[in-house]
């Protein structure tokens, strides 16, 4: 079999992929801008004298000039003076509304540099910011230092953006219930937010391990919900801050303190999206109130990460009176239209059990446990409604029937986002194998975290509006967010490390047109903008290359391969070995065309940055035909291709959504067909529980083509014209891969 397909490949003409490393535009903008033209004038300086001007009476306007003065004294020592005034004079930054172009909404703005002065033209006080925040980008990176710097000279070039949002829901989340983050630790998070213009801060704000604000009808929540006994989920107790007096691990917010988180992000024009957990994820909550379960208790919130059986009971009346009061004080603190009421992984098994449940069904004639969360979730709905507000929740909430109104959180995969649009429901896309943060951002060499494995070019290269989404319902994606849940974050820093520079990535894909995609452009664009993170302090995670097929460039000769690497940013050095050693500074770099030898061989690569101690690595295995093969963390990946289906490659862990086996060819070709056999006689069960087959016409954009399962994956190719193939699990699952043979035709 491998003679047959190596026989194919080989018979194909040499194909040769130029690909020159792009500079960085000129200025390193993130997120991209809509439009940007430079001016042949020489640069504008921030000078002591520079005066900035806003309309008389315009809060808006002076709100966002006085965040621009509260941005440049640290880094310049300069206090700028603000004035009244509505004419663009020399040595000013002038602030206004006249004539601002109405189709450039809220959010959008105008910004023009010139040699003399600045002019800041926007309808919406968030356009006015976010104007702010991006001439603050214009100048070099030092101007993000928290303390003076001294030999900088504060220049922006002379330009001109005209610039608006693609979405409108631009968004992070962050998990407080696995671990607590205080309410400075979230401001600094909020500073980190809008300076990349993301607008939504959702807040997962209850779960199992902990309920975090103080509701006051019912101070046992955080009395007892608040607390465990540890940090938990295996982690070191030192890593963790949050602890009271007993040791006890946990924390809470006053309410005194959400209002200043709202206030504090509103003033940064971002809107907090509380999440209240129902009906499951709620063992916090049970745990104080295990009245309103099914079966009254007890409830421990050591449990570790995943699914539990702390679910409210539907049943009871009590209950819905109880969440009401809840929301009650929720939608006091929170002014936002939208309400997340979670809705996730319910273990609807207790309600099978509970006697109130099974009337509740009766009485309202549900035909099961489906319909009764339905039911539930409908009339919470109501009562939200209601009260003026909209309800989102996650994709689960599709089961048994959506509630009229509500919004969905696509999560498990792109499905429930496309099946909600399509029946013209909002949606917010976070599919977990590429928009989750608390996923690995390398392969190996990274702080412990929950699974998966999202690096950042997988985060820039997700596109919000789903495959085969009707034209006319697109404007139903409201856009997209980043997730960071918190069972392996415990503090802060770490936070910082999952979330930067992966959020920049979302920030850009939220933003900037759709066109605009080029993860080489955004990767050089990075490389800058990772300095503006340094000199703001920010724990970010030190970039990352594209993985090691998208860095190879091939040319196919004959029966041999020769490859080269693009450097993945500017200064980055690329040693690789082709003996299975590990690469070292004293490798071979990779900047020239090598010929392979015939036969599989393993790539070996490691990025060496100029600049610092840190280096990536990554790894492909050659075969010749030419074909390049990567798979998540794989053992044995050539005796998946030896044309013996006894011998396999192992995935040495349990598959986790985001894991691929990728096949990347030396050039598009026609392929008729893909065949992929797993598992075996004792472990039958070692193949992909849910997946999807994409594919690639240029080896950088895919597109779904099936979803796949089972051992044995066929997939008819119909002859299309192909580059790059990949296999990517969309659920995660308990059993490993044993992949026995790929066949390719
Ligand atoms: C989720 O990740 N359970 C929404
Ligand atoms: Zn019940």
């Amino acid at each position: 079999m491998l003679a047959t397909f190596l026989g194919l490949l080989l018979a194909l003409p040499a194909t040769v992929h130029p690909a020159p490393v792009q500079q960085p535009a000129v200025p390193a903008l993130v997120p991209q801008p809509v439009s940007l033209s430079r001016y042949k004038e020489p640069d504008f300086e921030l000078k002591a004298s520079t005066r900035i001007l806003v309309p008389p009476k315009d809060a808006g306007a002076l709100q966002a000039a006085g965040a621009l003065v509260s941005w440049l004294v640290p880094s310049t020592g300069m206090v700028l003076g603000t004035e009244e005034g509505t004419e663009r004079v020399k040595g000013s930054i002038l602030f206004t509304r006249e004539k601002a172009d109405p189709s450039l909404g809220s959010e959008g703005y105008v910004l023009e540099v010139n040699t003399d002065s600045v002019l800041i033209r926007a309808g919406g006080d968030a356009g006015l910011y976010y104007a702010a925040q991006t001439l603050r980008q214009l100048f070099p990176p030092e101007i993000f230092a928290r303390t003076p710097q001294k030999d900088v000279e504060w220049k922006a070039p002379a330009l001109f953006i005209r610039d608006q949002p693609r979405f409108p829901w631009r968004g992070w989340m962050l998990d407080v219930s696995r671990h607590f983050f205080t309410k400075d630790e979230v401001k600094r998070c909020i500073d980190q937010l809008a300076a990349h213009k993301i607008n939504t801060f959702h807040w997962h704000i209850v779960d199992d391990h902990g309920w975090r604000i103080a509701i006051a009808k019912y101070p046992r929540l955080t009395e007892i919900g608040a607390w465990r006994s540890a940090t938990g989920f295996g982690l070191d107790p030192a890593d963790s801050t949050t602890y009271d007096k007993d040791g006890r691990y946990g924390g809470f917010y006053t309410q005194e303190e959400v209002r200043e988180v709202v206030s504090y992000a509103a003033a940064r024009h971002i809107t907090v999206v509380p999440e209240i957990e129902m009906p499951g994820h709620s063992i916090a909550a049970l745990a104080a109130h295990p009245e309103f379960s099914c079966t009254g208790g007890p409830f421990d919130r050591d449990v570790p990460a995943g699914v539990h059986a702390g679910i409210y009971c539907p049943g009871n009346e009590a209950t819905f009176e109880f969440l009401e009061n809840v929301l009650t004080e929720i939608f006091e603190l929170f002014p936002s239209t939208f309400i997340h009421l979670g809705g996730d992984e319910v273990p609807r098994e207790e309600w099978k059990k509970c006697a109130k449940c099974r009337a509740r069904m009766a009485n309202e004639q549900l035909a099961d446990v489906e319909q009764l969360q339905s039911w539930f979730l409908k009339r919470v709905e109501r009562f939200v409604n209601a009260k003026g507000r909209r309800v989102i929740g996650w994709d689960e909430i599709l089961e048994g029937g959506l509630a009229p109104n509500a919004a969905v959180m696509s999560w498990r995969g792109t499905s429930g986002g496309l099946a909600a649009a399509s029946a013209g429901h909002d949606v917010v896309m976070s599919p977990n194998a590429e928009l989750y943060l608390d996923h690995y951002q390398a392969r190996s060499g990274e702080p412990k975290a929950i699974g998966g494995y999202s690096p950042i070019d997988e985060v820039y290269l997700y596109e919000p509006i789903p495959e085969g989404l009707a034209a006319d319902k697109q404007r139903h994606v409201l856009g997209a967010q980043g997730n960071l849940w918190s069972e392996y974050i415990p503090n802060a820093r770490q936070v910082e490390y999952m979330t930067w520079p992966r959020e920049c990535a979302i920030a850009e894909r939220t933003w900037s047109p759709r066109d605009t995609r080029d993860l080489t452009n955004f990767l050089a664009r990075m490389e800058v903008h990772s300095r503006r993170l340094e000199w703001m302090g920010v724990n970010y995670r030190p970039m990352a290359p594209a993985a090691l097929d998208t860095l190879l460039q091939w040319t196919a000769a004959g029966t041999s391969l020769q490859l080269s690497f693009r450097p993945p940013f500017a200064g980055a050095q690329v040693r690789y070995t082709l003996d299975g050693s590990e690469p070292t500074m004293d490798s071979a770099r990779g900047d020239g065309p090598t010929p392979l030898p015939s036969g599989p061989v393993w790539i070996k690569a490691r990025v060496f940055r100029s600049n610092s101690r840190e280096s990536f690595r990554t790894e492909a295995l050659a075969l010749p035909g030419p074909m390049l093969v990567s798979a998540s963390h794989t053992r044995g990946l050539e005796r998946a291709f030896d044309g013996d289906e006894n011998t396999s490659a192992v995935s040495n862990a349990s598959l986790v959504a985001g894991d691929y086996l990728r096949l990347q060819l030396a050039g598009a070709r026609a392929l008729s067909s893909l065949e992929i056999l797993s598992g075996d006689a004792e472990q039958a069960a070692d193949f992909p529980q849910a997946a999807v087959v994409e594919i690639s016409p240029d080896g950088v954009n895919f597109q779904t083509l099936a979803e796949v399962s089972g051992e044995r994956i066929a997939v008819d190719l119909s002859g299309r014209t192909i580059t790059a193939l990949r296999v990517r699990i969309t659920r995660s699952q308990d059993r490993w891969w044993r992949i026995r043979e790929v066949r390719l035709k």
